[in-house]
């Protein structure tokens, strides 16, 4: 048990404390941010004349050796240190003797483990908006090719209106684009540095905390010490984004489960992304869109743990924080996964066009368009509304779908309908029509498609 602050103790940590306590077990996963951060904070002390150059020569090159002995692996990070912040500073001292008992001047690992934390998640988002923009290069593509291609859009997961896959995939975009906008937000926001807070209440010692700010990449330090030590609003303000980001994974998923089922066949799931089962010789399971879909409470669960710890803790530091280590890892080793696996997915998922649009035509899905074609030739659109559903009703009981039924039935109900309704009710038409911007009709649809093309090159 290697342990920092033995000085004051005269009776040895009970050995089932000693765990309960200790995060190397996790916190280890930052062993390059913590580094990194006592890196910047002994050029600053030397910067202050707090440490000699030659002291702060011989501590960057002792860290700088302990990086690249855990890199390599010829040093373990092993459960005998409390946590990473131990482990580093003992095997500096190991290496490099007296000079490494300075690393800690004017430092306290509660400000120590703020900016570990920081510098992870702060890494981690650009790793997790490096998947997102790959998600939305793929969902741009496939909205790219389909354009034309005709589906049902659902209301109450009936049959709506007619739409286009390129539509609705394109929902899907400004979803994950927003989702990227929010990463880019608390990014921004979480940019300050806290190094330098101490314990709570700042250090006696003339730090530049200006300086180790920019030499971290931060747009600056922190303002209040106390805030520093005890702020995790940016990892739930990631938490949350991540539940958000697992909702619309999770949405879409479920959506590509129905789609994928015998019953819709709208898609076929790649061989390389579906399971068999072991009894049934006929399966092919989606099971990945399942998983991602079930992957989703989890994130929700980190969520509202970390919500829970922070609520009751009074200022500034207090061990509770120490859990948001595990949760937050695990939420975001899950959220990268899910990305990765879902792009996967959709990129070699077969789209059945055909059956698409056949079930768009066979679920009235032209009705509104038909009762718009009474409209615009006088009809008032509460009669023709009564009208349709007439014609609707005849098709259910002839077991066809409204192109396919002939003009005299139609006249037989109103004398208005022309040999042109079938153009008006042809899916073509249906979508075509549809200009607003925001709609499927094509154009307006290459219209959106360009924007966020743009929105990609620049982003
Ligand atoms: N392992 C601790 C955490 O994750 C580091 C900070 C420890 N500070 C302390 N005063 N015990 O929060």
């Amino acid at each position: 048990m290697a342990q920092l602050w033995g000085g004051r103790f005269t009776k040895e940590t009970d050995k089932l404390v000693y765990n309960f306590n200790a995060s190397i077990s996790f916190d280890q996963k930052f062993y390059k941010q913590d580094i990194m951060g006592s890196r910047a904070h002994v050029k600053m002390l030397a910067k202050q004349g707090i440490l000699t150059e030659e002291e702060r020569d011989q501590i960057l090159e002792g860290l700088d050796g302990i990086l690249k002995d855990v890199e390599n692996g010829t040093l373990e990070i092993t459960s005998e240190y409390e946590d990473i912040h131990s482990f580093v500073e003992a095997n500096l001292i190991d290496r490099i003797g007296d000079p490494g008992k300075k690393l800690h001047t004017g430092r306290s690992r509660n400000d120590q483990v703020a900016l570990d934390m920081k510098l992870y998640v702060r890494d981690e988002i650009d790793e997790i908006d490096g998947e997102l923009k790959e998600l939305l290069t793929e969902l741009l593509s496939l909205m790219s090719d389909n354009v034309e291609t005709y589906m049902p859009g659902f209301t109450h997961l009936q049959k709506a209106q007619p739409v286009t896959l390129a539509h609705h995939v394109g929902a899907y975009f400004e979803m994950f684009r927003r989702d990227r906008e929010r990463m880019a937000d608390i990014r921004r926001r979480m940019n300050l540095c806290p190094l330098g807070a101490g314990a709570l209440a700042g250090t006696t010692y003339p730090l530049d905390r200006e300086y180790t700010a920019r030499l971290l990449g931060f747009d600056g330090p922190t303002r209040n010490s106390m805030d520093s030590v005890s702020d995790r609003d940016y990892v739930i303000e990631l938490l949350s984004a991540l539940s958000t980001v697992m909702m619309h994974l999770s949405r879409f998923s479920e959506e590509i489960i129905l789609w994928n089922s015998n019953e819709y066949r709208f898609v076929e799931i790649d061989d390389a992304y579906s399971t068999g089962s072991s009894i049934m010789p006929q399966k092919k399971n989606p099971d990945i869109a399942e998983l991602l879909r079930g992957k989703t409470g989890r994130v929700y669960g980190a969520l509202i743990s970390i919500l829970t710890t922070m609520k009751g803790i009074p200022l500034a530091y207090n061990k509770d924080m120490q859990e948001d280590k595990e949760l937050t890892f695990d939420a975001i080793d899950t959220v990268k996964g899910c990305l990765r696996l879902f792009t996967g997915m959709i990129s070699t998922m077969e789209f059945h066009r055909d059956v698409m649009e056949a079930s768009a035509k066979n679920g009235f899905t032209n009705a509104t368009d038909a009762a718009d074609y009474l409209v615009n030739h006088g009809v008032p659109f509460r009669d023709a509304h009564g009208i349709v559903g007439r014609l609707v009703l005849l098709c259910i009981d002839k077991g066809i779908s409204l192109d396919e039924l002939p003009l005299e039935e139609y006249q037989k109900i109103s004398p208005v309908f022309e040999e042109d309704i079938y153009d008006a009710v042809s899916m073509k038409t249906c979508v075509e029509k549809r200009e607003t911007y925001g709609a499927p009709g094509p154009d307006v649809m290459k219209k959106v498609i360009a924007v966020n093309r743009e929105y990609l090159e620049k982003n």
